[in-house]
């Protein structure tokens, strides 16, 4: 297991202050940036960097940071997405409630490189914690002149809000997002136009997600070609990955991209929680993500990989599966959470997941029928690519994956009128 980078200070005494950020190098990538880059350096080294989004698409940030028009007489915005709703993903609030200036000095260089003046971070609701400590960073930097008014004695000034959401995981969707922050609903936008043209109050606007920014600073301090040496081609730079389900120890774990996925649950977390189980399914990437069988799953963990396996890396969610979970109970509560999530602005996801959820449990119950089956398949078939936001198809890729890859634990149901495993744990 290599030295974590991401990680360093996390588990430290006082990992949430000035004092002991900056005692470890905190803030002298801010102040590389500010005092001897120009904006456009600092999208330069980023991309250079190789660093793709921690969010779930794996979209390069310089590239992306790069699109926003330098020359719009409009305000720019830079929004950190800290809403981490996707079951199974657990890696951004740890960042905020240990390392919030970490977080905080990735979205200051972040706003610097697309010119913005003003940043927000938008927190989920839930997360108190992570609140206070971002709060509290600030409030910290602000009296260092790391923030506010001419920043470190330079003519750049930025001020950042702190936003928190209501608990919806569609506002972690980023015109979702930009429609909260706006005070209205949630519901995502049709693209084009992208952010970056006409995004928050129809202003060029670049968003990232809390992983993505915490990269940043590290990147800016040592620079692109060491950062580009950690992980593997295409897919450089550290990763935090959450480890849940049947495994020994639970947790959020850091590897480079590429770390191989049986290191993960057999070293890192310890393997199977119970002796003697065997593994049945991993979710490599959050429960929107395909599911992978035990004999598919032993693969590398980037992003170019998964996308190879057939499932996505996504926000590196692994839920982790033994013989003894019931996939149609499992698909059953992935699909629960979904048809309770969607935001209901488009009829095939709003009608869909529900249809998905009476089907799934009626297989569940020993109520189904065979050709209800198929019928999972081809309801997930119509929501998938027929969304404005890809709430659909991360409901529809786990329901047609599960489906595919153990059709027969459902056609079991329906033989048995019931569960074979029902109270297996
Ligand atoms: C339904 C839905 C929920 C999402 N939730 C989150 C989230 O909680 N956090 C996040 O960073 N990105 C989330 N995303 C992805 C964002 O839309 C966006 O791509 C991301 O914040 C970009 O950051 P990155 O380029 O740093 O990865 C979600 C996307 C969808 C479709």
């Amino acid at each position: 297991m290599s030295e974590p980078i991401l990680l360093a200070n996390i588990g430290e005494p006082d990992s949430q202050t000035l004092e002991k950020y900056r005692s470890s190098g905190g803030y002298e990538g801010l102040r590389r940036a500010i005092s001897d880059m120009s904006p456009a350096d600092v999208v330069e080294e980023v991309k250079k960097s190789g660093l793709r989004g921690r969010g779930g698409a794996g979209f390069p940030t310089g590239v992306k940071w790069g699109f926003v028009p330098k020359d719009s007489s409009k305000p720019r915005y830079f929004i950190c997405n800290a809403d981490e709703s996707e079951p199974g993903t657990f890696k951004d609030r740890l960042l905020m409630e240990q390392d919030p200036h970490a977080v905080l000095e990735g979205i200051i260089i972040g706003s610097y490189a697309i010119g913005a003046r003003e940043a927000f971070l938008y927190i989920r609701g839930e997360f108190a914690d992570s609140y206070r400590a971002m709060a509290a960073a600030i409030d910290e930097a602000k009296h260092a002149s790391l923030l506010g008014m001419k920043i470190l004695g330079s003519s750049y000034s930025l001020e950042i809000h702190l936003f928190r959401g209501a608990g919806a995981y569609i506002c972690g969707e980023e015109t979702g997002l930009m429609e909260s922050i706006e005070g209205k609903r949630g519901h995502p936008r049709l693209k084009p136009p992208f952010p970056a043209a006409v995004g928050l109050f129809g202003c060029p606007t670049n968003i990232n997600n809390v992983e993505t920014v915490a990269n940043v600073p590290l990147i800016l301090r040592k620079g692109a070609p060491w950062y580009a040496e950690i992980g593997c081609e295409r897919n450089t730079g550290p990763k935090l990955y959450c480890l849940s389900g049947h495994v020994k120890r639970p947790g959020v774990y850091e590897a480079p991209l590429g770390v191989r996925l049986h290191d993960l649950i057999y070293e890192h977390a310890g393997g199977m929680w119970r002796q003697g189980l065997k593994l049945k399914a991993v979710i490599p990437g959050g429960s929107s993500t395909p599911v992978l069988r035990a004999d598919e799953s032993d693969i590398d963990m980037d992003f170019d990989s998964v996308a190879k396996a057939g499932s996505l890396l996504g926000s590196a969610g692994v839920i982790v599966m033994d013989e003894t979970a019931c996939m149609v109970d499992s698909l059953l509560n992935i699909l629960k959470f979904y048809a309770h999530e969607s935001c209901g602005q488009c009829t095939p996801c709003r009608e869909g997941c529900n249809w998905l959820v009476k089907i799934v449990r009626s297989i569940e119950d020993g109520k189904g029928k065979s050709a209800d089956i198929d019928l999972v398949e081809n309801v997930a078939g119509n929501i998938m690519g027929k969304t404005i936001c890809p709430l659909g198809d991360a409901v529809a890729m786990p329901a047609q994956s599960f489906v595919r890859k153990f059709r027969h634990e459902f056609e079991e149901h329906v033989r048995l009128k019931g569960c074979p495993l029902k109270g297996a744990h």
